[in-house]
């Protein structure tokens, strides 16, 4: 029983395989082997190019799919699922995202929907699993004693991305009860970045104030740093959406599939001193 992890140099899929870590055989996907994570099987091969997929995809049971942000998502996840389909593999855990819709205020939302529906009219077993907002999407927010952030005072179900690592390994050695189903993870509670830095401020015992900023000072801020437009431009459109409240919600789903609640904020926070602290 092979299951092959798709993104596997990035955050999620690094979650997921540490979470998967010494339980399944595992496979990475990787367009660089000079990248790949250590101890697990190796196949070269890029989403965007289907010639490179087959002999990847070869004798693979379980999928893990996660696609990078970009206007090629649907296109990157239509290549693996046709790849999924001939190599003959029976479940497709696939990663999307917190409100994917064809009326999402995102076009990464609507993207997202479209490949949610793709796989799901593939013929083949598949989960769907849409995590909210990533704490760890706050790494780099905290300069000096301040939380820097562009969601205003918008509260936000936000997970801790080893939640996601969890659940998705959770899914992946065990798919049956869990065909057919799609899965809006969320962490236990709904909190707004003034929350998020009273939090740090407890936890690390010194002051930390939070500054908002606009939705466009980040999108230059994220042009400035380097970022592809597009991506700085779903970022602007996601960030709109969190600051009037679209992410102010809590699913009970990761306790009622792992029989345990996530991670809190203060968990995380104390966990990522050395990314966080400053
Ligand atoms: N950030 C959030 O709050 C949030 C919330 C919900 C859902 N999401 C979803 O999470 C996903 C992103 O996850 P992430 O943050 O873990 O991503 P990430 O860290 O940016 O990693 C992306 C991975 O995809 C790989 N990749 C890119 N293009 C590829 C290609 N053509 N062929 C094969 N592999 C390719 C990259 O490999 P290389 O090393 O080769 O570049 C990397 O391993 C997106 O679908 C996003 O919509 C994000």
């Amino acid at each position: 029983m092979t299951i092959l992890i798709t993104g596997a140099t990035g955050t999620v899929s690094g979650a997921v395989l540490r979470s998967l870590a010494g339980t399944e055989d595992v496979r990475v996907l990787v367009r660089d082997a000079a990248k790949a994570p250590s101890g697990v099987e190796v196949a070269v091969g890029d989403l965007d190019d289907p010639a490179t997929l087959d002999q990847a995809f070869k004798g693979v049971d379980r999928l893990w799919l996660l696609t990078a942000m970009g206007p090629q998502a649907p296109h990157a996840g239509m290549n693996a699922v046709w790849a999924a389909r001939r190599a003959g593999v029976s479940h497709v855990v696939r990663m999307s995202a917190i409100g994917a819709a064809h009326d999402a205020p995102t076009r990464n939302g609507r993207l997202h929907a479209l490949s949610d529906v793709e796989l799901a009219a593939s013929g083949l077993g598949w989960t769907v699993i849409r995590p909210a907002f990533f704490m760890q999407n706050l790494f780099g927010s905290v300069n000096g004693d301040t939380l820097y952030g562009a969601t205003g005072e918008g509260r936000l179900g936000m997970i801790d991305v080893r939640d996601i690592g969890d659940f998705a390994a959770a899914v992946l050695s065990d798919p049956a009860p869990h065909k057919g189903k799609t899965y809006t993870l969320t962490g236990p509670s709904s909190i707004s970045l003034r929350d998020a830095a009273a939090e740090l401020e407890q936890v690390y015992g010194m002051p930390i104030a939070y500054q908002p900023v606009t939705p466009d000072d980040a999108y230059r801020s994220m042009l400035a740093a380097g970022l592809p437009e597009w991506i700085a431009a779903v970022n602007r459109e996601y960030l709109t959406a969190y600051a009037q409240g679209w992410g102010d919600y809590t699913t009970s789903t990761f306790t009622d599939v792992m029989g345990h609640p996530g991670r809190s904020f203060t968990d995380f926070a104390r966990d990522h001193a050395a990314h966080l602290r400053p």
